[in-house]
């Protein structure tokens, strides 16, 4: 199936509703770096507490951690990330252009009419040179190679670093998995497609230490468990799909990875949105030499000492919440009206507003009955009260955010005590006992 290309009308949707805008927006933005505003940061939380409770607080075998951004700057030479994570840059003289050798096919020069970088005459490419994706700063107060320090590029080797602490403070044995959610940040040369490709992001990265002899069975369990998450929150299964790196592909330090695929629409089509990494014995044996501690585990039952293989799931916060707006957004044709309407179908137990309240006029008290019911729900769900606008202004408003339902009081409310709650998705209306609200969107929710 062709999936529709709606990013544009998403950039759009996000700014004007609250979701996210563009960072330093007043003064000309910063490339590619994205706020997320009100509605956003809500529904990157519920997105992040989901893989929290899935890979942290539902099992005994994972720890949390929240290590530092900051780390030695040894630790960057041990990871690789130093000689390593360097992507390829021509330049070009004429047109002052700057593309990445590798993907000169995909790339435009920067001239009008725009074509592939090399194909006019006056093209002037550079040799490429490796040009490295971490962010360098320094600490203390003076700016000399010595104080160099690097913003994280992943923040797995935050994990790495605290295996043994984690393990023998928690007293927990193999196999067992450390996992966190932090900020990475990676200076792409291509960034681009929204909050897909940003140079500040968020990732939510989870290593299991296991014995050597069972990484590949590990590895298998936790594509499937990887993807079963990406099914539940509501992504469409025709949407997804795994890709197996090639040679070429596999990252310095993985002996096999897998890419969970979210298929974003249009030209952009299917795109890595989580990376699943047998990453072997390759970190914690290069912090081993790099730091003269033994990062090894003994294991009592089998009496010997070894190096745990590691099995790492590592998944874009910020790629998801892209991914679940893309799946969500969809235009319609509403029955018996002339106007559609743009819907966010969001998963209700992601969605930022549970439910919206409206009195149908400010006549008759309807505000203070809505108002009272607003008050009620809040300490359970995140609400809203609107009084603004015309009834069909105010459901068009929710259906765009997402909101899965609708209450309006009306002026039978106040005799009936009852309100009309209205579905998003089906458009049916039930009347309900003011009193019954509450229980009556927790049932909804569950489901
Ligand atoms: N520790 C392994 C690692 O970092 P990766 O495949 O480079 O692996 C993992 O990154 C995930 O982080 C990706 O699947 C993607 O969701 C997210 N990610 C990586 N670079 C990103 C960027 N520039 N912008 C947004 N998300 C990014």
């Amino acid at each position: 199936m062709n999936y529709p290309d709606v990013m544009e009308k998403l950039v759009s949707l996000c700014k004007r509703r609250g979701y996210i805008f563009q960072s330093s927006e007043i003064y000309g933005g910063t490339g590619s770096v994205w706020d997320y505003g009100p509605l956003g940061v809500e529904l990157k939380k519920n997105i992040k507490d989901r893989w929290w409770n899935a890979m942290v607080r539902s099992r005994g075998d994972i720890q949390g951690l929240d290590a530092a951004i900051l780390m030695h700057p040894r630790v960057w030479e041990a990871s690789g990330h130093v000689a390593g994570f360097v992507d390829p840059l021509v330049d070009c003289k004429t047109c002052k252009g700057r593309f990445r050798a590798d993907k000169l096919e995909d790339a435009r020069c920067l001239r009008k009419p725009s074509k592939r970088p090399g194909e006019f005459a006056e093209c002037q490419l550079t040799e490429p040179r490796q040009f490295n994706l971490m962010f360098k700063t320094f600490m203390g107060a003076v700016e000399e190679s010595a104080a160099t320090v690097y913003l994280r590029p992943e923040t797995a080797q935050g994990i790495f670093v605290n295996f043994l602490n984690v393990q023998q403070s928690m007293r927990q044995k193999v196999p067992f998995g450390i996992a966190q959610i932090g900020k990475a940040f990676r200076n792409e040369i291509t960034p681009g497609n929204f909050i897909f490709r940003t140079r500040e992001f968020e990732q939510m990265e989870m290593q299991f230490f296991v014995e050597p002899e069972k990484a590949a069975e590990w590895f298998d369990y936790w594509k499937r468990e990887r993807m079963a998450w990406h099914l539940a929150l509501g992504l469409s299964e025709s949407r997804l799909e795994f890709h197996q790196h090639t040679p070429e592909e596999l990252a310095h330090y993985a002996k096999g990875a897998f890419d969970v695929q979210f298929d974003f629409g249009g030209t952009l089509g299917f795109q890595e949105i989580e990376g699943i990494h047998n990453r072997g014995d390759f970190d914690l044996r290069q912090h081993t030499e790099f730091s003269g501690k033994k990062l090894e585990y003994f294991d009592q039952t089998g009496n010997r000492r070894y190096i745990p293989w590691v099995v790492e799931t590592s998944v874009g916060a910020d790629r998801v919440t892209l991914a679940v707006l893309v799946n969500a957004y969809r235009e319609e044709s509403v029955p018996g009206e002339e106007e559609g309407r743009v819907v966010l179908g969001i998963d209700p137990a992601l969605a930022p507003v549970k439910a919206a309240v409206f009195p149908l006029t400010k006549k008759d008290a309807q505000p203070d009955m809505a108002h009272a019911i607003v008050n009620d729900l809040r300490s359970q769900f995140p609400v809203e009260y609107d009084e603004s606008g015309s009834i069909g202004k105010r459901y068009r408003r929710q259906d765009e955010i997402g909101t899965p339902f609708c209450i309006t009081v009306d002026s039978e409310s106040a005799s009936d005590n009852s309100v009309t709650v209205r579905s998003r998705d089906t458009l049916a209306q039930d009347r309900v006992s003011a009193s019954d609200v509450a229980r009556y969107l927790r049932d909804k929710l569950a489901r």
